[in-house]
């Protein structure tokens, strides 16, 4: 967990208006910076990740022999290693990212050295068993402290397996799909929910061949990766807080231009518009495999209604859960979630911070242990914020308090700089005060 070093105080907006390109998706962002790293050549990112959290996976990258640059005009080079991963000789610091730890466990784990990986407090309690196992199925030596961070791999000669996930997660499907590329044989992921698939287009955008079925995805050993050139997508997880602001704000107009649409992640568009919003989406465009296009987004006549979010929806959904439950109070018949499960071990047990949360800007909520029934219909009143140092949840009920009567004050604000540094400003900008 971060110190909660800065606070923010949030006041009440009137309207939100204005038109947005965000910076680029965290979750391809690490992709392209981890494969990057094994490929041969120099790829050129436009428009890469803001967030802390994709500068741990560069930074790894560099700490693996990857040369890479920042040029002025903010495009970064990576000049791979041809699949010569060096031995650091130093652990390698994952910051508070999830997913650069257990992307680079499977990157890793045909390398013959041995390697550690480190994180944050937050990083440090997060469950890495669901990589290990598997991974050391393929055949490298993992061993974690109590289910847990540090991770060693001792990288070594892998084989190819057939693996179900347990529990729905792309960054196990990508972990696996990482280390099959380097293994003898074919590696096969099923899930039982299709999770995000960018580690499966980003392979691909490589120059890797990879196949799918409905749930299904093999990659087949043996392959090399080629450098790529390529603008990263709009985050489409950073635009849910003001995607979410918007429908609540009658008269509000907001654009985004460039925004990532991949199917796999685009679920809030129609949660929103099952609530009642209006979502255009105009311009689609395929780069890389990746869907990009404009979103407009205007709030309904008559408010949000409410819906439920169970099943592989919740799944789907599993980053943006916060911020709809953080304004399920203002929706007419609230909000209902399950089988999420998953946000109690995420950058913080997000059940029990955005029920913790919703209660102290005077709301009623039920926790459950895999979800939480927020009723509609209430008001919310400006409060003490406690964002765990979690990102999401310092964005979440920022959202929140623009709707609240009286000031916020959110603490361990600048947890939002995890995946969205420039958050606090675009909302000032947005907002109508
Ligand atoms: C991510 C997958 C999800 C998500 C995380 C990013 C990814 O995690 O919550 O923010 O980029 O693959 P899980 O794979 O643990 O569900």
């Amino acid at each position: 967990m971060f110190a909660t070093k800065t606070e923010r105080i949030i006041r009440p907006a009137r309207n939100i208006l204005g038109s947005l390109r965000l910076p680029g998706d965290k979750s391809i962002s690490h992709r392209y910076a981890l494969l990057s790293a094994l490929a041969s050549g120099t790829t050129k990112l436009t428009n890469f990740s803001t967030g802390a959290d994709c500068t741990s996976s560069l930074a790894c990258s560099a700490a693996l022999g990857a040369k890479v640059s920042r040029l002025d005009n903010g495009m970064i080079e990576i000049t791979g290693t041809s699949g010569n991963l060096q031995d650091p000789g130093a652990p390698l610091d994952c910051g508070n990212s999830g997913s650069t730890m257990r992307m680079l466990t499977g990157l890793l784990a045909a390398t013959p050295h041995t390697y550690t990986l480190v994180g944050d407090e937050s990083l440090s309690r997060r469950p890495m068993e669901r990589v290990r196992k598997p991974i050391s199925q393929m055949g490298a030596d993992i061993t974690l402290t109590d289910g847990h961070a540090p991770v060693t791999v001792r990288g070594g000669k892998l084989k190819g397996i057939d693996y179900t996930t347990p529990v729905p997660s792309a960054q196990v499907k990508t972990a696996l799909l990482f280390a099959g590329l380097q293994a003898e044989g074919t590696t096969t992921v099923r899930e039982s929910v299709r999770t995000r698939d960018h580690g499966e287009l980003a392979l691909r955008g490589f120059g890797a061949e990879v196949e799918r079925t409905t749930n299904a995805v093999s990659i087949r050993g043996g392959q090399t990766l080629h450098a790529i050139e390529a603008t990263v997508p709009g985050d489409i997880s950073s635009a849910a807080f003001f995607l979410c602001a918007a429908a609540l704000f009658l008269g509000s107009n907001l654009v985004f231009d460039a925004l990532g649409l991949n199917p796999t992640r685009a679920t809030l568009l129609d949660v929103l518009t099952s609530l009642g919003a209006h979502i255009g989406v105009l311009n689609l465009e395929e780069k890389n495999g990746e869907l990009i296009g404009t979103v407009q987004v205007n709030a309904p006549a008559r408010g949000l209604s409410g819906t439920t979010i169970s099943g592989g929806l919740a799944a789907q959904l599993i980053d943006e859960l916060p911020v709809i439950a953080a304004i399920a109070p203002y929706t007419q018949n609230g909000i209902r979630i399950r089988d999420a499960k998953e946000l109690r071990v995420k950058e913080s047990d997000r059940i029990a911070l955005v029920a913790s949360n919703l209660r102290a800007m005077g709301a009623e909520v039920e926790e459950f242990e895999d979800g939480l029934d927020v009723p509609g219909g209430q008001q919310l009143h400006g409060a003490e914020i406690n964002s765990g140092g979690d990102h999401r949840i310092a964005m979440a009920f920022s959202v929140a308090a623009l709707r609240a009567t009286g000031e916020t004050v959110i603490h361990g604000a600048e947890a939002a700089s995890i995946s969205f540094p420039e958050f606090y400003d675009l909302l000032d900008q947005i907002a109508e005060r």
